[in-house]
């Protein structure tokens, strides 16, 4: 059984982490696939996959597509931009949802998946659950549960973090601070402006529900298996 994950954050941040770790939880084979340096444009509305249910659009969606097509299960994560899903993981979004509901409907229709939210301060990552939710709603997916965790602002690493008023360094930490490891959002650091102690248990916790998210979007597939 073959889960696949895809993220649509930075090669090797934290979005990609995240989908890591549930994938970690599921036992299964599972291939990582991120879109990161990859070309997905938004649908032109085309009307080109209406026979076919394939999109015309020639970039790497298609073959993305056919690796989740082909997978027992999915784990999507996508990063916030501008309190909403990134641009790439909504253009992906668009073209599955609109290339899946012409002649043959559905075809993701009741696979299970799994939906990984990372925003940069709060770590609810509420907005890309919102838009994800729609999108695995309109591809009738069986929404097995979701995960949310703060990943690091781009602002950690530019070199003018701790001096820019409207970056997300300063957005965390008062002026004056300095960029250290310890203050970088990661999986095993959540929330590090909110103190050393709360940010480990924060992470612990993370951790803890990407593995049972893993863990449930397996049982989730056995199930649906066994039942086929
Ligand atoms: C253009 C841009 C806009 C962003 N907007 C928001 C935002 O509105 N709210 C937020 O909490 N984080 C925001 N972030 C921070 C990202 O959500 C955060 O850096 C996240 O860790 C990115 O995922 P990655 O680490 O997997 O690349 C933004 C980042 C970028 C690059």
């Amino acid at each position: 059984m073959l889960v696949v994950g895809v993220g649509a954050g930075r090669r090797g941040k934290f979005t990609e982490s995240l989908v890591r770790r549930v994938l970690e939880g599921t036992g299964l084979d599972t291939e990582f696939i991120s879109l990161s340096g990859k070309l997905v444009r938004p649908c032109e509305a085309c009307n080109g996959c209406v026979e076919t249910n394939r999109c015309v659009l020639r970039d790497d969606f298609d073959a993305v597509w056919e690796r989740v097509a082909a997978a027992d299960g999915l784990v999507f994560g996508a990063p916030t931009y501008w309190d909403r899903m990134n641009t790439k993981g909504a253009a992906f979004w668009e073209r599955l949802c609109f290339t899946g509901r012409h002649r043959e409907r559905f075809p993701l229709r009741g696979k299970p998946a799994a939906m990984v939210a990372v925003d940069g301060s709060a770590g609810t990552g509420e907005y890309v659950l919102g838009d994800l939710g729609r999108y695995f709603a309109d591809a009738r997916l069986d929404v097995v549960g979701d995960v949310a965790g703060g990943g690091e602002f781009a602002c950690f690493t530019c070199g003018f973090g701790e001096d820019c008023d409207v970056g997300g360094f300063l957005s965390l930490y008062p002026p004056g601070t300095s960029i250290e490891p310890d203050r970088i959002p990661s999986l095993e650091n959540q929330c590090p402006h909110l103190g050393d102690g709360e940010a480990r248990t924060r992470g612990e916790a993370l951790r803890r529900s990407a593995l049972d998210l893993g863990d449930a979007l397996a049982r989730r597939i056995i199930h649906r298996g066994e039942g086929a």
